[in-house]
């Protein structure tokens, strides 16, 4: 049972990267639950095949064939949720898998990951965030989940715009949580190691690495988790290392943002 009243039948969510991998076992547990899902990617025949497989679950699902590295990327969105009872916003879609050092690739291809992780993210989580606090104020609460990563507890070497990326989404994320929480929208961050993705399983067959060498989590429990933990955040991570861990922790995460969002009410009243 999740604990968000964001979670429910007949309305409907969006999941970035809905076509395949987590997303799309983001929008297969949402189905299940009743939910009508807007899946958005690139490649229109994924997304129609994804489709087809959230509605053999008695839900209705659209897509949206879309590069969020756009500049109108959050207006397509709009235009495509507008006569919708949206109450879920999942950011999903986010690798980066050059595995390139930063210098050895000039500034317009990590350009392309800073356009979607942070530029596209942040556009759309204030937008959609306002939308889902209003709707909240007039008596329907909403939620967001944003699929991150270890990655954002700190840099790492041939990782380091995806790392600047996923602390830079953690960080707002978790501030928003405490923002929005009060305002009747319940945000969650997902952090986690690895998990078994087209993206991740391209990535290894060009070392020639079996993905079950690497202990990657299952998508399908990945998503059940993050679902059922909304409304419990300010992340889910199912990689913590102990539960009092300060940086792994939900609960030390938790008291360290409420503690801070405090000193700031002090600050600024
Ligand atoms: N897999 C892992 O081991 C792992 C570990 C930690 C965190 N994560 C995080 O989990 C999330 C999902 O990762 P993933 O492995 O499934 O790979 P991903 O590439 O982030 O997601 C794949 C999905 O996103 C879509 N997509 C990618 N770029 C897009 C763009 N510019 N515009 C629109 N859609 C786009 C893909 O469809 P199209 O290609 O058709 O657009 C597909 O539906 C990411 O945020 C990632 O950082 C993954």
């Amino acid at each position: 049972m999740t604990r968000s009243a964001a979670i429910a039948p007949g309305k409907w969510a969006f999941i970035t990267g809905g076509s395949d991998g987590l997303g799309l076992a983001f929008a297969t547990d949402l189905a299940q639950r009743g939910m009508h899902c807007l899946l958005i990617a690139r490649q229109e025949d994924k997304l129609a095949r994804a489709a087809a497989a959230v509605r053999a679950l008695g839900v209705e699902a659209r897509t949206l064939s879309l590069d969020l590295e756009a500049p109108d990327a959050v207006a397509q969105i709009a235009a495509a949720t507008a006569d919708l009872p949206l109450t879920l916003a999942v950011f999903n879609a986010g690798a980066e898998a050059s595995g390139a050092a930063f210098v050895d690739r000039p500034y317009d291809h990590w350009a392309t990951t800073i356009r979607r992780n942070v530029l596209f993210l942040t556009e759309a989580l204030n937008h959609f965030g306002k939308r889902l606090a209003d709707s909240a104020a007039a008596g329907t609460p909403g939620g967001i989940i944003v699929v991150g990563s270890e990655a954002a507890f700190g840099g790492v070497g041939l990782s380091g715009i995806y790392t600047a990326t996923k602390g830079f989404a953690l960080n707002l994320c978790e501030s928003l949580w405490a923002e929005l929480a009060p305002r009747g929208v319940d945000v969650i961050t997902l952090l986690f190691k690895i998990a078994d993705t087209p993206m991740l399983r391209e990535t290894l067959a060009r070392r020639g690495i079996p993905v079950e060498a690497t202990g990657a989590s299952d998508p399908i429990a990945l998503a059940r988790g993050t679902i059922e933990a909304l409304g419990d955040g300010p992340v889910y991570n199912p990689d913590a290392v102990s539960p009092d861990d300060p940086v792994t922790s939900n609960a030390a995460r938790r008291e360290r943002v409420n503690a801070k969002t405090e000193q700031m009410k002090f600050f600024y009243g």
